[in-house]
Protein backbone atom coordinates (compact mmCIF):
# COMPACT_ATOMS: atom_id res chain seq x y z
CA UNK A 1 0.00 0.00 0.00
CA UNK A 2 1.10 3.55 -0.51
CA UNK A 3 -0.36 6.29 1.18
CA UNK A 4 -0.98 9.38 -0.79
CA UNK A 5 0.05 12.53 0.21
CA UNK A 6 -0.58 15.98 -1.19
CA UNK A 7 2.06 18.56 -0.87
CA UNK A 8 1.12 20.71 -3.50
CA UNK A 9 0.66 24.95 -3.16
CA UNK A 10 -3.09 24.01 -3.65
CA UNK A 11 -5.10 22.55 -3.37
CA UNK A 12 -3.70 21.17 -0.44
CA UNK A 13 -4.08 18.71 2.50
CA UNK A 14 -7.63 19.25 4.21
CA UNK A 15 -8.26 18.38 8.06
CA UNK A 16 -11.13 15.83 8.16
CA UNK A 17 -13.43 17.86 10.56
CA UNK A 18 -12.86 20.64 7.36
CA UNK A 19 -14.23 17.98 4.88
CA UNK A 20 -17.15 16.52 7.26
CA UNK A 21 -18.24 19.73 7.90
CA UNK A 22 -20.03 19.36 4.34
CA UNK A 23 -21.40 15.60 5.05
CA UNK A 24 -24.15 16.70 6.92
CA UNK A 25 -27.72 16.82 5.28
CA UNK A 26 -28.09 19.42 2.93
CA UNK A 27 -29.12 22.75 3.74
CA UNK A 28 -31.07 25.34 1.71
CA UNK A 29 -28.81 28.38 1.02
CA UNK A 30 -31.81 30.98 1.88
CA UNK A 31 -32.50 28.93 5.23
CA UNK A 32 -31.51 30.23 8.48
CA UNK A 33 -29.17 27.57 9.31
CA UNK A 34 -27.52 28.65 6.28
CA UNK A 35 -27.15 32.30 6.98
CA UNK A 36 -26.49 31.88 10.14
CA UNK A 37 -23.26 29.72 9.22
CA UNK A 38 -22.46 32.10 6.32
CA UNK A 39 -22.31 35.27 8.37
CA UNK A 40 -19.68 33.61 10.67
CA UNK A 41 -18.05 32.91 7.63
CA UNK A 42 -17.95 35.92 6.51
CA UNK A 43 -16.78 37.65 9.94
CA UNK A 44 -14.05 35.00 10.26
CA UNK A 45 -12.86 35.55 6.62
CA UNK A 46 -12.17 39.40 7.97
CA UNK A 47 -10.64 38.55 9.88
CA UNK A 48 -8.41 36.21 8.77
CA UNK A 49 -7.74 38.95 6.32
CA UNK A 50 -7.30 42.01 8.85
CA UNK A 51 -10.22 43.37 7.66
CA UNK A 52 -12.99 43.09 10.47
CA UNK A 53 -16.34 44.46 9.99
CA UNK A 54 -15.65 45.13 6.40
CA UNK A 55 -17.07 43.49 3.15
CA UNK A 56 -15.24 39.97 2.02
CA UNK A 57 -17.39 38.71 -1.06
CA UNK A 58 -17.54 34.91 -1.09
CA UNK A 59 -17.80 33.85 -4.63
CA UNK A 60 -18.62 30.22 -6.13
CA UNK A 61 -15.49 29.89 -8.21
CA UNK A 62 -12.06 29.67 -7.87
CA UNK A 63 -9.42 32.33 -7.14
CA UNK A 64 -9.06 33.76 -10.62
CA UNK A 65 -12.53 34.67 -10.75
CA UNK A 66 -11.83 37.13 -8.18
CA UNK A 67 -9.29 39.00 -9.47
CA UNK A 68 -11.28 39.19 -12.73
CA UNK A 69 -14.53 40.75 -10.86
CA UNK A 70 -12.47 42.86 -8.82
CA UNK A 71 -10.61 44.51 -12.05
CA UNK A 72 -13.87 44.87 -13.65
CA UNK A 73 -16.15 46.44 -11.49
CA UNK A 74 -13.80 49.05 -10.72
CA UNK A 75 -11.39 49.75 -13.64
CA UNK A 76 -13.56 51.35 -16.70
CA UNK A 77 -12.84 49.64 -20.04
CA UNK A 78 -10.40 50.78 -22.08
CA UNK A 79 -8.82 52.38 -19.04
CA UNK A 80 -4.77 52.28 -19.11
CA UNK A 81 -3.65 49.38 -16.06
CA UNK A 82 0.14 48.43 -15.02
CA UNK A 83 0.38 44.99 -14.54
CA UNK A 84 3.29 43.27 -12.69
CA UNK A 85 4.27 40.39 -14.46
CA UNK A 86 7.05 38.20 -12.77
CA UNK A 87 5.65 34.84 -12.69
CA UNK A 88 2.42 32.76 -13.87
CA UNK A 89 -0.01 34.85 -12.51
CA UNK A 90 1.09 37.93 -12.68
CA UNK A 91 0.79 37.09 -16.47
CA UNK A 92 -2.55 36.12 -15.41
CA UNK A 93 -3.15 39.25 -14.48
CA UNK A 94 -1.89 40.98 -17.70
CA UNK A 95 -3.74 38.05 -19.77
CA UNK A 96 -7.24 38.97 -17.82
CA UNK A 97 -6.95 42.60 -18.66
CA UNK A 98 -6.10 42.41 -21.82
CA UNK A 99 -8.93 40.13 -22.77
CA UNK A 100 -11.16 42.57 -21.15
CA UNK A 101 -9.68 45.49 -23.91
CA UNK A 102 -7.74 47.17 -21.25
CA UNK A 103 -4.82 49.06 -22.59
CA UNK A 104 -1.78 47.18 -20.47
CA UNK A 105 1.24 48.41 -19.63
CA UNK A 106 3.56 45.55 -18.47
CA UNK A 107 5.95 45.57 -16.02
CA UNK A 108 7.90 42.24 -16.82
CA UNK A 109 10.54 40.57 -14.60
CA UNK A 110 12.53 37.65 -14.91
CA UNK A 111 10.92 34.44 -13.31
CA UNK A 112 12.06 34.79 -9.10
CA UNK A 113 12.45 38.23 -9.05
CA UNK A 114 10.18 40.86 -7.21
CA UNK A 115 9.06 44.29 -8.16
CA UNK A 116 11.60 46.94 -7.40
CA UNK A 117 9.47 49.99 -6.29
CA UNK A 118 11.35 52.48 -8.29
CA UNK A 119 10.55 50.90 -11.54
CA UNK A 120 6.73 51.13 -10.42
CA UNK A 121 7.12 54.62 -9.87
CA UNK A 122 9.56 55.06 -13.41
CA UNK A 123 6.76 53.39 -15.11
CA UNK A 124 3.96 55.37 -13.42
CA UNK A 125 5.52 58.39 -14.26
CA UNK A 126 5.66 57.75 -17.87
CA UNK A 127 1.96 56.27 -17.88
CA UNK A 128 0.41 59.25 -15.22
CA UNK A 129 -2.95 58.35 -16.92
CA UNK A 130 -3.01 54.63 -15.71
CA UNK A 131 -5.85 53.95 -13.50
CA UNK A 132 -5.22 50.75 -11.89
CA UNK A 133 -1.63 48.57 -11.11
CA UNK A 134 -2.13 44.81 -10.24
CA UNK A 135 0.18 42.22 -8.86
CA UNK A 136 0.48 39.46 -7.41
CA UNK A 137 1.57 38.79 -3.52
CA UNK A 138 2.95 35.16 -3.67
CA UNK A 139 3.77 34.34 -6.85
CA UNK A 140 2.93 30.91 -6.76
CA UNK A 141 5.11 29.84 -10.12
CA UNK A 142 8.28 31.25 -8.65
CA UNK A 143 7.75 30.69 -4.59
CA UNK A 144 8.97 35.10 -4.40
CA UNK A 145 6.85 37.21 -2.07
CA UNK A 146 6.27 40.42 -3.67
CA UNK A 147 6.70 43.91 -1.39
CA UNK A 148 2.99 44.78 -1.54
CA UNK A 149 2.96 47.54 0.57
CA UNK A 150 6.06 49.61 -0.97
CA UNK A 151 4.48 49.07 -4.38
CA UNK A 152 1.41 50.49 -3.00
CA UNK A 153 3.26 53.55 -1.56
CA UNK A 154 5.67 53.91 -4.47
CA UNK A 155 2.50 53.51 -7.18
CA UNK A 156 0.22 56.09 -4.84
CA UNK A 157 2.88 58.88 -4.58
CA UNK A 158 2.77 59.02 -8.09
CA UNK A 159 -0.95 58.53 -8.71
CA UNK A 160 -2.54 58.95 -5.78
CA UNK A 161 -6.37 58.02 -6.73
CA UNK A 162 -4.94 55.11 -8.82
CA UNK A 163 -6.25 51.44 -7.65
CA UNK A 164 -3.85 48.84 -6.53
CA UNK A 165 -5.18 45.54 -7.33
CA UNK A 166 -3.59 42.53 -5.57
CA UNK A 167 -3.71 38.82 -5.93
CA UNK A 168 -3.43 36.85 -2.44
CA UNK A 169 -4.56 34.00 -3.57
CA UNK A 170 -1.81 31.86 -1.87
CA UNK A 171 -1.10 34.65 0.64
CA UNK A 172 -4.08 34.66 2.57
CA UNK A 173 -3.71 32.85 5.82
CA UNK A 174 -0.24 32.16 5.28
CA UNK A 175 1.51 35.37 6.01
CA UNK A 176 0.14 38.63 7.09
CA UNK A 177 -2.10 40.55 4.48
CA UNK A 178 -3.34 43.99 5.52
CA UNK A 179 -4.97 45.94 3.18
CA UNK A 180 -5.74 48.89 4.86
CA UNK A 181 -2.17 49.33 6.06
CA UNK A 182 -1.21 49.20 2.79
CA UNK A 183 -3.55 51.02 1.01
CA UNK A 184 -4.56 48.45 -1.45
CA UNK A 185 -7.71 49.16 -3.18
CA UNK A 186 -8.38 45.27 -4.00
CA UNK A 187 -7.57 41.82 -2.22
CA UNK A 188 -8.57 38.58 -3.81
CA UNK A 189 -8.03 35.08 -2.82
CA UNK A 190 -9.13 31.36 -2.49
CA UNK A 191 -10.28 28.58 -0.66
CA UNK A 192 -7.91 25.60 -1.44
CA UNK A 193 -4.67 27.17 -0.53
CA UNK A 194 -3.68 28.88 3.17
CA UNK A 195 -7.01 28.44 3.73
CA UNK A 196 -7.21 24.93 3.93
CA UNK A 197 -10.76 24.41 2.34
CA UNK A 198 -11.33 22.21 -0.70
CA UNK A 199 -11.35 24.49 -4.00
CA UNK A 200 -13.93 26.02 -5.39
CA UNK A 201 -14.48 29.50 -3.63
CA UNK A 202 -12.78 32.93 -4.24
CA UNK A 203 -12.77 36.20 -2.29
CA UNK A 204 -12.55 39.80 -3.21
CA UNK A 205 -12.07 42.42 -0.62
CA UNK A 206 -12.72 46.15 -1.85
CA UNK A 207 -11.73 49.55 -0.43
CA UNK A 208 -14.47 52.21 0.25
CA UNK A 209 -12.78 53.86 -2.30
CA UNK A 210 -12.59 51.11 -4.96
CA UNK A 211 -16.88 50.25 -3.83
CA UNK A 212 -17.34 54.00 -4.66
CA UNK A 213 -16.54 53.22 -8.05
CA UNK A 214 -18.34 49.86 -8.40
CA UNK A 215 -21.23 51.50 -10.79
CA UNK A 216 -21.92 49.24 -14.31
CA UNK A 217 -18.10 50.27 -15.64
CA UNK A 218 -18.33 46.68 -18.17
CA UNK A 219 -20.40 44.49 -19.00
CA UNK A 220 -20.73 41.22 -16.42
CA UNK A 221 -23.59 40.16 -14.84
CA UNK A 222 -22.67 37.21 -12.47
CA UNK A 223 -19.79 38.44 -11.59
CA UNK A 224 -21.31 41.95 -10.23
CA UNK A 225 -20.19 42.39 -6.60
CA UNK A 226 -22.16 45.30 -5.80
CA UNK A 227 -25.28 42.49 -5.88
CA UNK A 228 -23.23 40.16 -3.97
CA UNK A 229 -22.39 42.74 -1.69
CA UNK A 230 -25.94 44.05 -0.60
CA UNK A 231 -27.13 40.29 -0.76
CA UNK A 232 -24.02 39.15 1.55
CA UNK A 233 -24.47 41.81 4.21
CA UNK A 234 -27.58 40.19 4.89
CA UNK A 235 -26.18 36.70 4.88
CA UNK A 236 -27.49 35.78 1.39
CA UNK A 237 -25.81 34.77 -2.00
CA UNK A 238 -27.14 36.82 -5.45
CA UNK A 239 -27.46 33.34 -6.39
CA UNK A 240 -27.47 29.96 -5.21
CA UNK A 241 -24.19 29.20 -2.74
CA UNK A 242 -21.86 26.83 -2.74
CA UNK A 243 -23.42 26.10 0.64
CA UNK A 244 -21.32 22.51 1.51
CA UNK A 245 -17.94 24.66 0.77
CA UNK A 246 -18.59 27.47 2.78
CA UNK A 247 -19.34 25.26 5.69
CA UNK A 248 -16.14 23.26 4.82
CA UNK A 249 -14.65 26.90 5.26
CA UNK A 250 -16.13 27.85 8.04
CA UNK A 251 -14.48 25.05 10.04
CA UNK A 252 -11.00 25.97 8.77
CA UNK A 253 -11.23 29.60 9.46
CA UNK A 254 -12.23 28.79 13.26
CA UNK A 255 -9.36 26.02 13.50
CA UNK A 256 -7.08 28.42 12.01
CA UNK A 257 -8.36 31.67 14.15
CA UNK A 258 -7.80 29.40 17.27
CA UNK A 259 -4.14 28.78 16.89
CA UNK A 260 -3.99 32.49 15.65
CA UNK A 261 -2.94 34.43 12.85
CA UNK A 262 0.47 35.30 13.67
CA UNK A 263 1.06 31.52 15.24
CA UNK A 264 -0.47 30.67 12.08
CA UNK A 265 1.80 32.74 9.80
CA UNK A 266 4.93 31.92 11.63
CA UNK A 267 4.72 28.53 11.65
CA UNK A 268 4.03 28.05 7.76
CA UNK A 269 7.19 30.24 7.54
CA UNK A 270 9.08 27.99 9.68
CA UNK A 271 8.37 24.67 7.95
CA UNK A 272 8.47 26.35 4.37
CA UNK A 273 12.52 27.44 5.20
CA UNK A 274 13.21 24.19 6.75
CA UNK A 275 12.33 22.63 3.84
CA UNK A 276 14.24 25.09 1.87
CA UNK A 277 17.58 24.64 4.15
CA UNK A 278 17.31 20.99 4.32
CA UNK A 279 17.25 21.00 0.13
CA UNK A 280 20.10 23.20 0.13
CA UNK A 281 22.27 20.89 2.05
CA UNK A 282 21.66 18.19 -0.67
CA UNK A 283 22.78 20.72 -3.96
CA UNK A 284 19.22 22.45 -4.36
CA UNK A 285 18.99 26.37 -4.83
CA UNK A 286 16.19 28.66 -3.54
CA UNK A 287 14.77 29.91 -6.75
CA UNK A 288 12.78 33.64 -5.20
CA UNK A 289 14.77 36.47 -5.15
CA UNK A 290 12.67 37.38 -1.93
CA UNK A 291 10.81 33.52 -0.12
CA UNK A 292 7.11 33.47 0.06
CA UNK A 293 5.94 31.32 2.81
CA UNK A 294 3.62 29.74 0.69
CA UNK A 295 6.25 27.06 -1.30
CA UNK A 296 9.23 25.95 -1.35
CA UNK A 297 10.63 26.70 -4.72
CA UNK A 298 13.80 24.99 -5.31
CA UNK A 299 15.72 24.97 -8.53
CA UNK A 300 17.19 20.81 -9.19
CA UNK A 301 20.95 20.22 -8.65
CA UNK A 302 22.79 20.84 -12.24
CA UNK A 303 22.53 17.26 -13.20
CA UNK A 304 19.02 16.16 -11.89
CA UNK A 305 15.74 16.90 -14.23
CA UNK A 306 12.97 18.47 -12.00
CA UNK A 307 10.43 16.56 -13.54
CA UNK A 308 12.04 13.45 -12.70
CA UNK A 309 11.87 14.83 -9.17
CA UNK A 310 8.21 15.45 -9.60
CA UNK A 311 7.94 11.64 -10.96
CA UNK A 312 9.87 10.29 -8.19
CA UNK A 313 7.32 11.82 -5.63
CA UNK A 314 4.28 10.39 -7.46
CA UNK A 315 5.95 7.08 -7.09
CA UNK A 316 5.83 7.32 -3.48
CA UNK A 317 2.12 8.66 -3.71
CA UNK A 318 3.40 11.99 -2.99
CA UNK A 319 2.38 14.72 -4.67
CA UNK A 320 4.63 18.28 -5.40
CA UNK A 321 4.27 20.78 -8.26
CA UNK A 322 6.90 21.00 -10.92
CA UNK A 323 8.35 24.33 -12.46
CA UNK A 324 5.89 25.80 -15.06
CA UNK A 325 6.38 27.02 -18.32
CA UNK A 326 9.49 27.39 -19.21
CA UNK A 327 10.81 26.75 -15.05
CA UNK A 328 9.94 23.24 -16.21
CA UNK A 329 13.08 21.05 -16.61
CA UNK A 330 14.80 22.80 -13.51
CA UNK A 331 12.30 23.85 -10.81
CA UNK A 332 9.98 21.75 -8.59
CA UNK A 333 7.96 23.28 -5.76
CA UNK A 334 6.55 21.30 -2.59
CA UNK A 335 4.27 22.99 -0.49
CA UNK A 336 3.33 22.75 3.04
CA UNK A 337 0.97 25.93 3.23
CA UNK A 338 -2.21 23.21 4.19
CA UNK A 339 -3.33 20.94 6.78
CA UNK A 340 0.71 20.35 7.80
CA UNK A 341 2.86 19.95 10.77
CA UNK A 342 6.79 19.79 11.39
CA UNK A 343 6.34 15.79 10.69
CA UNK A 344 5.33 16.55 7.37
CA UNK A 345 8.43 18.71 6.81
CA UNK A 346 10.15 15.80 7.75
CA UNK A 347 8.25 13.34 5.40
CA UNK A 348 8.70 15.97 2.00
CA UNK A 349 12.42 16.41 3.03
CA UNK A 350 13.10 12.19 4.02
CA UNK A 351 11.50 11.72 0.65
CA UNK A 352 13.78 14.21 -1.44
CA UNK A 353 16.95 12.59 0.01
CA UNK A 354 15.84 9.21 -1.09
CA UNK A 355 14.59 10.73 -4.05
CA UNK A 356 17.86 12.21 -5.00
CA UNK A 357 19.72 9.17 -4.02
CA UNK A 358 17.60 7.34 -6.67
CA UNK A 359 18.60 10.03 -9.29
CA UNK A 360 22.21 9.70 -9.07
CA UNK A 361 22.90 12.30 -6.02
CA UNK A 362 25.27 11.59 -3.34
CA UNK A 363 22.89 12.18 -0.22
CA UNK A 364 24.08 10.89 3.38
CA UNK A 365 20.59 9.29 4.82
CA UNK A 366 19.09 11.73 7.22
CA UNK A 367 21.69 14.28 6.62
CA UNK A 368 19.09 16.72 5.14
CA UNK A 369 16.50 15.62 7.76
CA UNK A 370 19.00 15.99 10.21
CA UNK A 371 19.62 19.48 8.61
CA UNK A 372 15.05 20.34 8.66
CA UNK A 373 15.20 18.79 12.35
CA UNK A 374 18.03 21.08 13.64
CA UNK A 375 15.92 24.44 11.99
CA UNK A 376 12.54 23.37 13.30
CA UNK A 377 13.66 22.78 16.67
CA UNK A 378 16.14 25.55 17.30
CA UNK A 379 14.41 28.39 15.28
CA UNK A 380 11.91 30.04 16.77
C1 LIG B 1 -0.86 33.34 -6.92
C2 LIG B 1 -1.99 32.65 -7.58
N1 LIG B 1 -2.89 33.39 -8.23
C3 LIG B 1 -3.94 32.84 -8.85
C4 LIG B 1 -4.11 31.49 -8.84
C5 LIG B 1 -5.28 30.93 -9.56
O1 LIG B 1 -6.19 30.49 -8.65
P1 LIG B 1 -7.41 29.58 -9.12
O2 LIG B 1 -6.81 28.37 -9.75
O3 LIG B 1 -8.08 29.31 -7.80
O4 LIG B 1 -8.24 30.38 -10.04
C6 LIG B 1 -3.22 30.66 -8.20
C7 LIG B 1 -3.37 29.20 -8.22
O5 LIG B 1 -2.44 28.45 -8.05
C8 LIG B 1 -2.13 31.26 -7.53
O6 LIG B 1 -1.23 30.52 -6.90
Amino acid sequence: MTKTRLYTPGPVETPPQVLNAASGAMLHHRSSAFVDIFLETRNRLAEMAKVEGEDVIILAASGSAAFEAGLINTVPKGAKVLSINAGKFGERWFKVATSYGYEVVEYKLDWGNVADPLEVARLLKEHPDCAALMTTHSETSTGALHDVAAISKAAKEIIPDMFVLVDCVTSLGVCDVDPNTWNIDGMFSGSQKGLMSPPGLAFAWLSERAWASVNNLNSYFYMDLRKERAAQQKGQTAYTAAVGLVQSLNVALEMLLAEGKEAVWARREHMNQAIIDAAVSMGCTPFAERTSPAVAALRAPEAVAAPDIVKAFAKRGMTIAGGQDHAKPYLFRPSVMGYADSYDVITVVAALEDVLRELGQDVAYGSAVAVAMKYLNTTA
